[in-house]
């Protein structure tokens, strides 16, 4: 056989799992009191990736997100459910969709969701490999309908495979606008495009069209477009997606395995299948951020990513047991052609008194956020007498420096994110979550998202700055069901 990977412990199914490893899972993730976040969501064992079915049904926000329980590398995916009316306390539901069809019998990978008075429609692909013909691979999109109950009645498969329209790379539908989908796709020709599927409807299958979304984008090398996003912002079109392949196009953008990106389109390009503007920016500039997904709710454009990078085993995790996270709840706005990205208001919540100092101030805690002002250079350090991370501004540059970190990861891709601001001042939020750090710059214009590996942070010490302000938040709650 080709391939034996399809057959080892990493696509066992989920029933087949041994109920022991995953109790001794658990508990050595109950244990990792240095990485292991407390207000981000991390799985409960074995490793998560992509936010999925993000949605407000029945009187609460929906985070499903990708999960594979069968150890601390990407196998058999799962999706995993998760429920907040806050975003401050959660509730656990457990693995909710899970392989049980012949089209999905190897993985339910990603999609959104559409909620409904009485039901949420979860919109997924199945990853189909035959295991009669070397496990060569076939894209399914389904739907499953979930009560009230949070049962899931229904899966229906909305689209079979077209090897003429498509390759085995076709996955991750989305809605977008009226009665359509968006689905990252892989042309025949290998390059990466973004379908879009006509008359969708929740309740049947009929006469679903599929069209290539035309475009004038130039991703040099791309050869698939994964997790599309659509929405409207200031009565603009946005597109939010994840390319493969994409090459660093100089010292600042694209420096990652994979790096997301958004586009600012024009009224009713969606409706005439043609996207308007041929300049795309990058999404995030730190290290770890990929797959976001976003939802509408009364007007708010609200977005969650993967705090995570692709093809990356993360310091430590084999012995932890759990294997990345997602971000925090971001909200979004447009403004002069630019997405304005900042942690949801809801975290607010977690806050205790802002402690000013000057220069330096110590810790003995991995959990705080940072509130900075500057006119001039700065820098931001944050570690003890041996690691730190850094963060300085020299002119119009930015740069994210975590080559002096206790436990290295994708050094072969860099060390160090660099940042090209316009504007002559910084306004800094920083949240540290144990092994996580979001940076926000001039309210969410630009963000740096990365994991860093310092067992102990003692200090915090800045310079050039006209104010500093540090508030060391309080956890997350997570409820047991
Ligand atoms: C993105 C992705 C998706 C896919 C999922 C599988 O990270 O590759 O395209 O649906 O992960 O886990």
């Amino acid at each position: 056989m080709k391939n034996n990977r399809y057959v080892s412990h990493v696509y066992q199914k989920f029933e087949d799992l041994d109920i022991k490893h995953i109790e001794q899972q658990k508990n050595k993730v109950l244990e990792d009191n240095i990485n292991y976040p407390l207000i981000h969501i991390a799985p409960e064992y074995g490793l998560l990736n992509d936010p999925n079915g993000l949605a407000f049904f029945n009187g609460e926000y929906h985070i499903f997100h990708q999960i594979c329980p069968n150890g601390v590398e990407h196998g058999m995916k799962s999706w995993y459910h998760i429920t907040t009316k806050d975003f401050v306390t959660y509730k656990r539901h457990g693995i909710k969709l899970k392989t049980e069809h012949e089209f999905d019998n190897y993985g339910i990978f990603s999609g959104g969701a559409v909620a409904t008075e009485d039901n949420l429609y979860l919109l997924y692909t199945g990853n189909h490999r035959d295991a009669n013909n070397e496990y060569i691979r076939s894209s399914y999109q389904c739907i499953a309908k979930m009560n009230k109950d949070y049962e899931i009645e229904d899966v229906n498969v909305m689209l079979e495979p077209d090897f003429n329209f498509h390759t085995e790379h076709f996955r991750d539908p989305v809605t977008a606008g009226q009665n359509k989908l968006l689905i990252g796709c892989q042309k025949p020709d290998l390059s990466g495009a973004l379908a879009i599927v006509n008359n969708f409807d929740v309740d049947k299958n009929e006469n679903l069209q599929l069209n290539y979304l035309e475009n004038d984008w130039d991703l040099p090398n791309v050869y698939m477009l994964e997790c599309p996003n659509w929405f409207t912002l200031n009565n603009q079109e946005v597109l939010v997606f994840s390319p493969q392949g994409l090459v660093a196009q100089d010292k600042y953008n694209f420096h990652n395995i994979y790096d997301v990106v958004y586009s600012v389109g024009k009224p009713s390009d969606l409706a005439q299948g043609k996207w308007s503007n041929a300049e795309y920016h990058q999404l995030d500039y730190g290290f770890d951020f990929y797959a976001p997904q976003t939802f509408v709710h009364e007007d708010e454009v609200y977005l969650i990513g993967w705090l995570g990078q692709a093809e990356t085993i993360y310091p430590g995790e084999t012995e932890q047991g759990w294997s990345q996270m997602l971000t925090l709840v971001r909200t979004l706005k447009l403004k002069d052609g630019y997405l304005y990205q900042q942690p949801a208001t809801s975290y607010e919540q977690l806050r205790t008194n802002w402690i000013t100092f000057k220069d330096r101030i110590s810790t003995d805690c991995k959990l705080f956020e940072l509130n900075l002002e500057s006119n001039e250079n700065f820098s931001l350090i944050i570690g003890n007498d041996s690691y730190q991370i850094e963060l300085t501004r020299d002119g119009n540059e930015v740069c994210f420096d975590r080559s002096n970190m206790q436990h290295q990861v994708n050094e072969e891709y860099g060390t160090k994110r660099y940042l090209y601001v316009t504007e002559d001042y910084s306004k800094l939020q920083v949240i540290v979550d144990q092994s996580a750090i979001e940076i926000y710059i001039n309210v969410g214009k630009y963000v740096m998202t990365s994991r860093f590996f310092i067992d102990e942070i003692t200090f915090v010490q800045v310079k050039g700055v006209t104010k500093s302000e540090i508030n060391f938040i309080k956890p997350i709650i997570i409820e047991e069901m």
